[in-house]
């Protein structure tokens, strides 16, 4: 899996190392030649965008909820008689997504339920079930849980406080920056699927406000912040591990102490995370080429196992550090482009070109005020600079 973006990129320009595979340099060898982020608004309907193929890599978007609200559209989405109907518009909907997404790209996919006839409908589950059906594969069901929904009458059921984000791909090489989304979120572990966040209440704008939260978060996992405008290749974070623990954990810190006290070297460390928990080896680094590790290996592994016991794991969660991105080499600097098709207020696009990439945003009726950007329609980003009310 690719690994990508966002957070600071203390490392200048660094040469190709030895093992890591593409040539490496810093985000800040190709941003001096980015041009300012972007915004694009089009009108249209989100099953036929009329963007090219190939030209999006992440659409983070929240399509109205199955028989809820009436947008007044002839086209609209959301006001099938039935559910298959609504989830059916849906799949149209990801067929035209997968053209226009790289073959890196991710969907975010913002869903929740409808009670229809005193009950659920299960809308995002038969959502999923199509979807895989049709040969996406569900990376994640996110749990949006909201600590402050709006009140609701019923008095016979509970209040309902969650909502799904559906991660999709279509290939199984998508770009996925798990660190950069712990940096943002500040925390060392894998963060898991369960977002709290509060609803943002901007009733005046919208009558389904999207939390700005949700669409940082989407961002920063999967939609890069550089990509190469000749190839196409989103430019990936590369990482080494390193042999240092999270010492705030207790059983960490007794590793530590114990490959201290047995004087342990760096290479005792690479061989246990090169064997793992087993003895078949992940890195490869150290392996023989026969898929095994090699005899070397194998014995300063057992070297630490007699030195740590039980702790010999700890130094498979060493911590990681950025070495630098990949560069394809071409020298011609894109933004990464986020795409929501059910663009309504711009939520999505005004914090995507906040996190430095270029938006696009596409919708029956938008509701972005880009009257001022009438006569160029493609190119908002500029305009919000002159008017950062625009939105
Ligand atoms: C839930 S709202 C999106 C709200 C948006 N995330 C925001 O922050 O304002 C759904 C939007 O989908 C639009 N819409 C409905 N059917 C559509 C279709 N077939 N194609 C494109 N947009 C559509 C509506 O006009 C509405 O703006």
């Amino acid at each position: 899996m690719l690994a990508g973006v966002l957070g600071p990129d203390p490392d200048p320009v660094l040469s190709k190392e030895e093992g890591v595979g593409d040539p490496i340099s810093g985000l800040s060898t190709w941003e001096a030649g980015l041009p300012v982020p972007t915004a694009q608004i089009v009108v249209g309907d989100a099953r036929q965008t009329g963007l090219p193929a190939n030209s999006v890599d992440a659409v983070v978007t929240s399509p109205p909820y199955w028989q809820k609200r009436d947008y007044g559209h002839p086209d609209q989405i959301g006001q099938e008689a039935t559910p298959d109907g609504f989830v059916s518009s849906l799949m149209d909907c990801l067929t035209e997504w997968k053209r226009v997404l790289r073959p890196t790209g991710s969907i975010f996919l913002n869903v929740g339920d409808t009670y229809f006839k005193r009950s659920l409908v299960g809308i995002p589950g038969r959502i999923e079930t199509a979807a895989v059906d049709s040969g996406w594969s569900i990376r994640n069901r996110i749990i949006w849980a909201k600590p402050g929904g709006m009140p609701e009458p019923a008095r016979n059921r509970l209040a309902v406080r969650h909502e799904y984000i559906i991660h999709l791909t279509h290939k199984p090489n998508y770009y996925y920056d798990l660190a950069g989304y712990q940096q943002y979120l500040g925390v060392a572990a894998n963060p898991g699927d369960v977002w709290l966040i509060e609803p943002e209440r901007d009733m005046s704008a919208h009558l389904a406000p999207f939390p700005r939260e949700i669409v940082r978060r989407a961002i920063s996992l999967a939609c890069p912040p550089q990509v190469c405008a000749t190839c196409g290749r989103p430019r990936a974070r590369v990482e080494e591990r390193t042999d240092q623990l999270d010492e705030s954990r207790p059983q960490a810190k007794r590793a530590m102490e114990l490959a201290r006290q047995h004087r342990l070297t760096p290479a005792h460390i690479r061989a246990i995370q090169a064997t793992g928990v087993s003895d078949v080896g992940k890195a490869t680094k150290f392996q023989s080429g026969t898929g095994r590790n090699s005899l070397e290996v194998q014995r300063l592994a057992a070297e630490a196992k007699a030195a740590l016991g039980g702790y010999f794991r700890e130094f498979t969660f060493a911590r990681r550090e950025t070495v630098g991105w990949t560069d394809c080499g071409h020298g011609t600097p894109g933004r990464g482009v986020v795409l929501d098709p059910f663009v309504g207020t711009g939520t999505t696009a005004r914090v995507a070109m906040d996190m430095g990439r270029d938006a696009i945003g596409v919708d029956l009726k938008p509701m972005v005020q880009n009257k001022i950007c009438r006569p160029t329609l493609r190119d908002v980003g500029r305009c919000l600079d002159a008017t950062p009310t625009l939105f």
